[in-house]
């Protein structure tokens, strides 16, 4: 059997940590790997965009849809400003293929160090809606009568997106013993019965928030399997960021709408070091897109420097999305075992490795 990946490097680091993703899943050795991996190289980003005035061509989506089982995905290179005919090809994807979930598992690694320099055990599923929110980009700029800028967004909540939301975290709250891999030299971090922390703030928006909230309850109270074997609890998403702080390891698996997602996944990598450890995958009904949680940080771009773990650990979710869950997990204890040994860290972690140093690191524990 094969298995075709889409790489979409698109810009900035993203052109560095996917070439990294593919020469580890090419080292896979074949016991591990049953299925022979093909490779098809996709065009997009920003700089695509400025080259040909397309930041998802047509060519791309119909390559995706017709012949590739999944993608990785690099960064692009959103600009702040509004750019005409321009938008997010990411974003773009996510609703083209309909990936309604991107979920961004959260594991501390022996070897990397949180912002505050300690290391703390964290393994949180943060599992996002992807489709709706704030991020439907429905924004208009305005002048009142006297001529005072104002600017509104909607924000759409539906029971639908919220329905399907609320369904995987709970599947996957459940899946998550199956699948929980010893990170950090063999021991489990999470050793609680499964939990699911709804996040919202439905106190303030009563109406979206509280759509959200309750519909992601009623997928819980009416699937007896749910009730019995998972716990629940909701936490407003300011506190949710102070508690995330405090006490990262009272969290299992978390959802939450697209905007406070995405907050709060950022946050989230702070805990385990650096956003460039931080995997994720867009994960739909029959397709799925791995990608890191990192942008193309024109910072550290076109150095190798960037680190390459995020990326390699996405490629890894795709793996086990596509269950090819001995490579999966070979892959993630490769690069769980480079980081420990402390010897190929990229500056990002306080080390001075290449990104081709870790990638080579990690290709030989394969
Ligand atoms: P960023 O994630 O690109 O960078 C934030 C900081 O983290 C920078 O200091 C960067 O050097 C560092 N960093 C990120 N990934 C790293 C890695 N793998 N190794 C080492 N250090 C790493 O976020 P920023 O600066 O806010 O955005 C830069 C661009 O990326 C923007 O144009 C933004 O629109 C885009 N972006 C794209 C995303 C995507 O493609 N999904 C997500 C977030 C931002
Ligand atoms: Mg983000």
């Amino acid at each position: 059997s094969s298995l075709t990946i889409g790489l979409i490097p698109a810009d900035g680091i993203g052109k560095e940590v996917i070439p990294a993703a593919r020469q580890v899943l090419e080292a896979l050795p074949s016991d591990l790997m049953p299925a022979k991996i093909q490779f098809e190289d996709l065009d997009a980003g920003f700089e695509l965009f400025q080259k040909t005035g397309t930041a998802l061509p047509e060519e791309t989506i119909q390559a995706l849809k017709g012949h590739c089982d999944g993608a990785l995905f690099g960064a692009v290179s959103s600009p702040s400003h509004k750019v005409a005919g321009y938008s997010s090809p990411i974003v773009g994807l996510r609703k083209k293929l309909d990936l309604y979930a991107n979920v961004r598992p959260v594991l501390s690694a022996a070897g990397a160090k949180t912002a505050s320099g300690k290391t703390r055990p964290i393994d949180m599923l943060i599992i996002r809606e992807n489709t709706e929110c704030l991020y439907i980009k429905d924004e208009e700029l305005l002048t009142d009568k006297d001529g005072h800028k104002y600017a509104v967004a909607k924000r759409k909540i539906t029971e639908f997106a919220s329905k399907r939301a609320g369904q995987m975290a709970f599947t996957m709250a459940l899946q998550r013993d199956a699948m929980r891999r010893e990170v950090t030299l063999g021991e489990r971090i999470w050793k609680h019965k499964p939990k699911v922390t709804i996040v919202h703030k439905s106190n303030v928006l009563s109406i979206t928030d509280g759509l959200w909230r309750e519909t992601v309850r009623e997928v819980y109270e009416s699937n007896s399997e749910f009730v019995k074997s998972v716990d629940i609890e909701e936490q407003l998403v300011d506190s949710m960021v102070y508690r995330m702080f405090r006490e990262p390891e009272a969290f299992d698996v978390i959802v939450a709408p697209n905007m406070y997602g995405d907050i709060i996944s950022d946050g989230a990598a702070a805990l385990v070091g650096s956003l460039g450890l931080v995997p994720s995958a867009n994960v739909g009904e029959n397709f799925a897109v791995g990608e890191p949680v990192h942008g193309s940080a024109p910072d550290i771009a076109g150095k190798n420097i960037a680190n390459p773990i995020a990326a390699i650990r996405s490629a890894a979710m795709l793996l086990e999305n596509k269950g090819y869950n001995a490579a999966a997990s070979a892959v993630y204890r490769a690069a769980d075992k480079v980081l420990a040994s402390g010897k190929y860290l990229t500056p990002d972690l306080g080390g001075n490795a290449k990104t081709t140093e870790v990638t080579e690191a990690v290709c030989r524990e394969l």
